[in-house]
């Protein structure tokens, strides 16, 4: 109950900065409004267009949860406890003292950046985020601002971050950092969104962030120079007065992309759907689903209800349909593993990927009006709001010229849609090696492809309809 209490109030803080977000969409920004101006507030459309640009191509990037929960797993004194692995500290009220404790047990000797990296780039993903400090207040880096520390305060000693920092960048990947700044369940003064549970947490919020978080986030902008930055469940106490302390540090990185989660009134540049495919997306706006491939963020060594890779082969393209990014998470364990049936998952997304890639990186939404599914009438989602049921028949993305029709479902002889605003000049199937032409007629918006009697993938095969103006 109480999970899902803190569970709502993210997303009431998430829909307020959307609402916050949208109206600023309208208005010219004004930084009058905030203690701080901006990178969002000062730049033009242009100079925003360029430091979007690497990001809105990409489409897909990879999540990790890493921490010193990994070492529990999920259980305490014996007993599973219920919730996410990360909360696990919050969720069985383990006093700090304890948790602390964990730390002697991190020795995560099996990590090899190479492996992770090598398997974000196999999955097709274009970027990395991965956890530097969670809720829990352990920074997964050597911190001289704070000792509770990968470095300092476990036998492990290394510094996965640098590592993972430079094979991404030697791979061609973008690193980007989580970072925790707002709750903090291990520094006293550290918000706890669900209450706090043990007097070693007591303090001021202010001195938390002067003394812990704003120090630890200059290090890691210093040292890791992340190309994204991701904030996480903000609470009243981030002022926009102490998130403009936050926004000032950060103005010195200005090709620095960061999410609406930071607090205090900033949007940031992408909203973060969590655990949801927006029916429409966010049209005009960045935007980001982060998504558990099984049923945690942080490892829990019971939870093996993982996704299927139709499944998450679907949600990449319904996302990229909506003109979105997919931040899928893998949650690796103590030794510093990722487990091998997410690993699974993600290469035969990538094999998709190798020869599908061009109908999802760099694309545009869907030039159809289709919406592919709809509200319930008797269902209703976290929000209280009627759910949305998607249909999982087709979904289309788009570059100039092209327009990528994905079928899901092999829908017979033809392909036909009633809302062709696109003219058609040809079409051929993308997994096809002689991109075969397929036999195209159109009667104003009424467009027909004839098709092969198979689908060619037993997941997507791609329909490349050739366009062009008018
Ligand atoms: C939530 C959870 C957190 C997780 C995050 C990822 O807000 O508090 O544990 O890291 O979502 O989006």
């Amino acid at each position: 109950m109480k999970r899902r209490i803190a569970r709502f109030a993210v997303v009431c803080s998430i829909a307020t900065s959307v609402a916050a977000a949208l109206a600023h969409a309208d208005a010219p920004p004004s930084p009058a409004k905030h203690p701080v101006a901006a990178i969002q507030d000062t730049e033009t459309a242009a100079q925003r267009d360029a430091r979007m640009a690497w990001w809105r191509d990409a489409r897909f990037g990879m999540f990790i949860h890493w921490g010193l929960y990994s070492v529990p797993a999920g259980y305490w004194k014996d007993k599973p406890v219920p919730g996410l692995g990360e909360w696990i500290m919050n969720d069985a009220k383990i006093p700090v003292a304890d948790y602390k404790k964990f730390a002697a047990q991190f020795d995560p000797t099996q990590f090899d950046a190479h492996t992770w990296v090598s398997l974000a780039k196999a999955a097709g993903m274009k970027y990395i985020v991965i956890t530097s400090k969670h809720h829990d207040g352990f920074a997964m880096f050597p911190s001289k601002a704070n000792p509770f520390n990968i470095h300092d305060a476990t036998p492990y000693k290394h510094d996965p971050l640098r590592e993972l920092a430079d094979e991404a960048r030697r791979q061609g990947l973008k690193f980007g950092l989580y970072y925790s700044q707002d709750q903090d369940w291990t520094a006293p003064g550290g918000a706890a969104m669900d209450g706090r549970w043990d007097k070693a947490q007591d303090g001021d919020f202010a001195q938390y962030l002067h003394t812990k978080a704003i120090p630890q986030l200059k290090e890691i902008l210093a040292h890791y120079h992340p190309d994204v930055l991701w904030f996480d469940t903000p609470t009243k106490e981030m002022t926009p007065q102490l998130a403009s302390e936050i926004v000032a540090l950060l103005n010195q990185y200005p090709q620095l992309i960061w999410n609406n989660r930071l607090g205090g009134g900033y949007p940031g540049d992408t909203e973060t759907p969590e655990q949801f495919i927006p029916p429409q997306g966010f049209p005009g706006k960045d935007w980001e689903t982060c998504m558990t491939i099984n049923d945690t963020w942080g490892y829990k060594s019971h939870d093996t209800n993982f996704k299927s890779t139709d499944v998450l082969l679907r949600n990449l393209v319904d996302i990229a349909s909506k003109g979105g990014n997919y931040l899928l998470n893998v949650g690796p364990d103590s030794h510093g593993v990722i487990p091998a049936p997410e690993a699974e998952r993600l290469r035969a997304i990538g094999h998709w990927l190798d020869v599908n890639g061009e109908s999802i990186y760099g694309t545009h939404p869907t030039p159809f009006a289709d919406a592919h599914g709809s509200f319930s009438s008797t269902e209703k989602d976290d929000n209280g709001k009627p759910r949305w049921i998607p249909t999982w028949d087709w979904r289309a993305t788009s570059k100039p010229g092209k327009v990528y029709v994905h079928l899901f479902e092999w829908p017979g002889k033809t392909f036909h849609v009633a809302d062709a605003t696109v003219h058609a000049t040809g079409a051929y199937l993308l997994a096809d090696p002689h991109h075969t032409p397929l036999k195209v007629t159109q009667h104003g918006e009424q467009l027909d492809v004839q098709l092969p009697a198979k689908a060619l993938d037993p997941i997507d095969t791609v329909l490349v309809i050739e366009t062009k103006a008018g």
